[in-house]
């Protein structure tokens, strides 16, 4: 057993009810606020059990004090490639050296978020568990998986393991608390979620849908208005909007006859045209469904492809085609309709990083958004829920609203100082939340100096918000503005070559105090901002390589350097 206070030494979490019994820490590695938010349900969980508790994100603890702790949760999404999120990176370095602490007082349990979609699903998680318990520590509930839709999922692993810490520990619950219920119902301290979410979506009148970027630039980018009515959905500049789509007819079609299929049949789920428009991914096929047809026709191209290149060969060519495609390439060993069913995903939600202030826009939400078009030599594809903004809201059946909910991210958005300097690097329709930080702290009259990289191919037709940037700039909210347009000369200028440029200056603001922001494509953009960052830091103070990351880092920990990056 263990006594309370003990395992959190110097750092007494006072519980507003009676003195907590017990103390679990809750650390969360997040890269969209989802890791966070189920901390803080953990926490506000663990108090209804009596349970004393607080949320740390991962790189705040040090090993130490890791190894000071008896019973910690770890709630931890994974990104990119397999990769920790933003704020677990340091700590996950500190646990895997040598040097890492025994934990042979430390009872633990791992919550993993991720995506089903990616290979490495939720390998975070994972990585952690396993290194957890090599280093000593014990097991107190098994390890949860969560998919996208993580909501049910996680609250029922959350009630599981807190009733059974409150056992271990003779936990006593406060009084009026429901112990199976409260991880679910009870918000975090400090923030509250509004009520909708991806099973209740709330119906947002889409107000503006305009064209941003011009009629002949290869990019389709527009600017999206959602009136918030009376949702009640309070939002910050920096946190997400998710649009729950809906998959377009004429595909929806496509399928029905690809089946001999009416619609109207009965399927699990409802009626088979609705569960095809609203329900299931139709368009990408999953991993599932790639290694049936695999197994089911050995012969296809879609065979050959699996059985003679990696992983990105195959992405590659799936990347043009799309599951009635596989179902044709298929051909008579295709499966039918209700055997295919079961491999199609669930329709999920797309989130969109705000581009408004609710300072400048209370009642109505922005987003910025590229329409994902393209086509081969055989057909049209088009992304799913860009195009359904982009097309089908406010068409046939549609009465002008879609199915939205607020996605808060915590971690990203200005700085409490309004004194303090703000570099934006925001490629393409990474500006976004950019422009939301700018109107926000035109609103606050904040001080703070502003710098924004921003970029696309061409500036005749991509330089989205060009009037509003120039205004922003005379009225001295925006002290910076440097643009890379990558096509408009022979050889390729991106944000990260202006910020080399720059290499002085930028490392000026940063000892001044700069919060550096980084929004736009995590894949390969994100990485090379990154490389150039380091490379400034490394070049304007002298004293190499290892010195500019542990500057870096220091920079992360003080979430002065913070990314959303997709
Ligand atoms: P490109 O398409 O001409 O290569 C928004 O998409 C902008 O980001 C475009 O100008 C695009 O340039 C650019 N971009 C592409 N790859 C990038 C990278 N690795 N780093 C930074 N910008 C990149």
């Amino acid at each position: 057993g263990f006594i309370a206070g003990v395992a959190a030494a110097g750092r007494r979490e006072t519980a507003a009810a009676d003195t907590p019994s017990a103390t679990v820490d809750v650390l969360f590695g997040t890269q969209t606020g989802n890791a966070e938010f189920l901390a803080g349900e953990l926490v506000a969980g663990a108090r209804a059990r009596g349970l004393g508790g607080a949320a740390t994100a991962l790189d705040d603890v040090t090993p130490e004090r890791l190894a000071a702790m008896s019973h910690l949760i770890v709630v931890v999404s994974t990104y990119g490639e397999g990769e920790m999120p933003d704020n677990a990176g340091l700590f996950w370095e500190a646990l895997q050296a040598e040097s890492a602490p025994r934990l042979e007082g430390l009872r633990y349990a791992v919550l993993g978020l991720g995506d089903r979609g990616y290979d490495d699903f939720c390998q975070a998680a994972k990585l952690l568990d396993t290194r957890l318990e090599q280093l000593g520590a014990t097991r107190l509930h098994d390890r949860v998986d969560c998919d996208v839709e993580f909501e049910e999922p996680a609250a029922a692993w959350t009630a599981s393991v807190l009733d059974r810490l409150a056992d271990e520990t003779g936990a006593t619950a406060t009084a009026g608390a429901t112990t199976t219920t409260a991880a679910s119902t009870a918000p975090p301290a400090g923030r509250t979620r509004s009520p909708w979410n991806r099973r209740s979506p709330y119906r947002s009148r889409l107000a503006v849908n305009r064209l941003l970027s011009s009629p002949d630039s290869a990019k389709e980018i527009r600017h999206y208005e959602f009136d918030l009515g009376d949702s009640g959905i309070t939002y910050t500049a920096g946190d997400a909007l998710a649009v729950v789509p809906v998959n377009d007819d004429a595909l929806v079609v496509d399928f029905l006859k690809q089946f001999g299929a009416s619609g109207d049949e009965d399927v699990e789920g409802g009626r088979l045209a609705e569960v095809l428009s609203t329900g299931r991914e139709i368009r990408i096929p999953s991993k599932e469904l790639v290694a049936d047809l695999v197994e089911r026709a050995p012969s296809s191209e879609l065979a050959s492809v699996v059985a003679h290149g990696d992983r990105s060969d195959l992405d590659s060519w799936l990347w043009d085609r799309d599951v009635l495609d596989l179902i044709r390439d298929a051909g008579s060993a295709a499966p039918g309709l209700d055997e295919l069913l079961p491999f199609l995903r669930p329709l999920q939600a797309r989130q969109y990083s705000i581009s408004s202030s609710p300072l400048a826009h209370p009642d109505r939400i922005h987003l910025t958004v590229a329409s994902v078009r393209y086509a081969n030599a055989h057909r049209r594809y088009e992304g799913v829920a860009s195009t359904y903004l982009a097309d089908r809201i406010g068409e046939g059946a549609s009465d002008g609203t879609a199915g939205v909910y607020l996605q808060p991210n915590a971690s990203f958005g200005v700085p409490a100082d309004d004194d303090a300097p703000m570099i934006m690097i925001g490629p393409g329709t990474g500006i976004a939340p950019f422009r939301g930080f700018l109107h926000e702290r035109a609103a606050r009259g904040a001080a703070g100096r502003n710098w924004l990289f921003f970029g696309d191919q061409h500036r005749r037709t991509d330089f989205v918000y060009e009037d509003e940037l120039t205004q922003l700039g005379e009225q001295g909210v925006l002290t910076r503005l440097d643009l890379a347009f990558s096509r408009d000369q022979a050889e390729k200028v991106y944000v990260q070559t202006r910020m080399r440029e720059q290499s002085r200056e930028l490392y000026g603001w940063l000892e001044d105090g700069a919060h550096v922001y980084v929004c736009g494509d995590a894949s390969r953009m994100a990485k090379d901002v990154e490389a150039a960052l380091l490379g400034v830091i490394a070049e304007q103070r002298g004293h190499g390589e290892d010195d500019a990351s542990q500057y870096l880092a220091d920079l992360r920990r003080a979430k002065r350097y913070v990314r959303d990056v997709y």
